[in-house]
């Protein structure tokens, strides 16, 4: 239960810990002695079956430090199992701003590049340098830059590889000193921490605009407002990824359903709101037995105790079908899921 945010009971038939890169070489060969393997961080996107077959690795990697400190940017390193908030947090401390608007998300270092992160405005794609990763069926690190890691919405080279491929150990990341505030996100925009740094009404001096600390601190009082405490309620953040239709759908589906929230994407194409969606067919607060989608927001599945990895994938197929027959799309779940339910 505790490795996991959504709390489903699950056993790794073969466990082991890795908490230094020098143990890589005999995990490359032990490896080879099971049919799969299964890397796990944070476990806080993950839907896993009651028993988990091969060998799970449990990265435990530590150590942040700076690398570099050029004209335009500090390079920043962070070992796979970091803890994403703290370092997130820890950068902050440094005076290293530009990761604020991801504060709070679940999870590892080592996972934020796996489903490229992303929220309020900011993928951590785009603040990544290089990944190192030890490629465990050929026994050596490699250390791929931001292009070859293909970032994409919620995906990656690392999501699509084979599992058991890439055991991520370390993240760089490249924060620029010219520091901009991303605040295109309209929850950001209205949150009276922010509103008040960007307001004009302070005098005549222009407004200084918001420091970094302060959009950190607006991104976690949001989060803890809308999205509940792992700790409190299972979860795995959103259950399922925003669909993103071409332009004629868009045009149909806005206009039967004009408050319908889509975001123009850069290839024309629009990305939708799919809590929007689940709670437009009843969906919010709702329960299926031990699992029901969050009253809060609608894209969260909550267990409320008890529930099993089928469970879940019920409450899914439920959600997925009920989107489908009444707007046409289709919703793909974001989590990764492990073994045979
Ligand atoms: N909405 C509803 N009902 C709901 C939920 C949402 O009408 O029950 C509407 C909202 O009013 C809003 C729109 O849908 O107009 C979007 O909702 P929200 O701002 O809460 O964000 P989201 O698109 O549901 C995404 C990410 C989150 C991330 C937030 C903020 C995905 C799959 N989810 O959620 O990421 O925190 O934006 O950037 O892209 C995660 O991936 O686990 C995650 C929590």
């Amino acid at each position: 239960h505790s490795l996991n945010t959504l709390r489903l009971p699950s056993r790794a038939l073969a466990c082991v810990t890795l908490e230094d890169t020098g143990q890589l070489p005999e995990l490359s060969a032990l490896a080879q002695q099971y049919p799969q393997v299964h890397v796990l961080g944070g476990g806080s996107n993950m839907v896993l079956a009651p028993k988990i077959g091969g060998l799970t690795v449990r990265v435990r990697l530590p150590g942040i430090r700076l690398i570099s400190e050029s004209d335009d940017a500090w390079l920043v390193e962070a070992g796979a199992g970091e803890v994403w908030h703290d370092f997130v947090r820890t950068c902050l401390d440094q005076g290293w701003p530009g990761l604020e608007n991801l504060a709070l998300i679940p999870g590892t270092v080592g996972a934020a590049p796996v489903q490229n992160i992303g929220a309020y405005g900011v993928e951590v794609g785009s603040r990544i340098d290089s990944v190192l990763a030890w490629h465990i069926p050929q026994g050596r690190m490699h250390c791929l830059d931001a292009s070859e890691c293909r970032f994409a919405y919620r995906d990656s080279l690392f999501k699509h590889a084979e599992p058991g491929t890439w055991l991520i150990t370390a993240v760089r990341f490249r924060l620029p000193r010219q520091w901009r505030p991303v605040l295109d996100y309209p929850d950001l925009q209205k949150h009276p921490l922010l509103a008040r740094a960007t307001s004009t009404e302070q005098g005549d001096s222009a407004p200084a605009g918001p420091t970094a600390r302060q959009i950190f601190d607006a991104v976690c009082d949001i989060r803890r407002a809308k999205l509940p405490d792992p700790r409190e309620l299972g979860n795995a953040g959103s259950y399922f990824k925003n669909p993103v239709v071409s332009t004629t759908q868009w045009e149909a589906l806005h206009a039967h359903h004009p408050a319908l929230p889509g975001y123009l994407q850069t290839d024309g194409r629009w990305k939708l709101a799919a809590g929007w969606l689940i709670d437009q067919c009843g969906w919010k607060g709702k329960r299926l037995g031990p699992v029901g989608m969050h009253t809060r927001q609608a894209l969260v599945l909550i267990n409320y105790g008890g529930a099993q990895a089928t469970d879940v994938l019920a409450l899914e197929e439920a959600v997925r079908a009920d989107v489908r027959e009444r707007f046409g799309v289709e919703l793909e779940r974001e989590p990764v899921a492990w073994g045979q339910p």
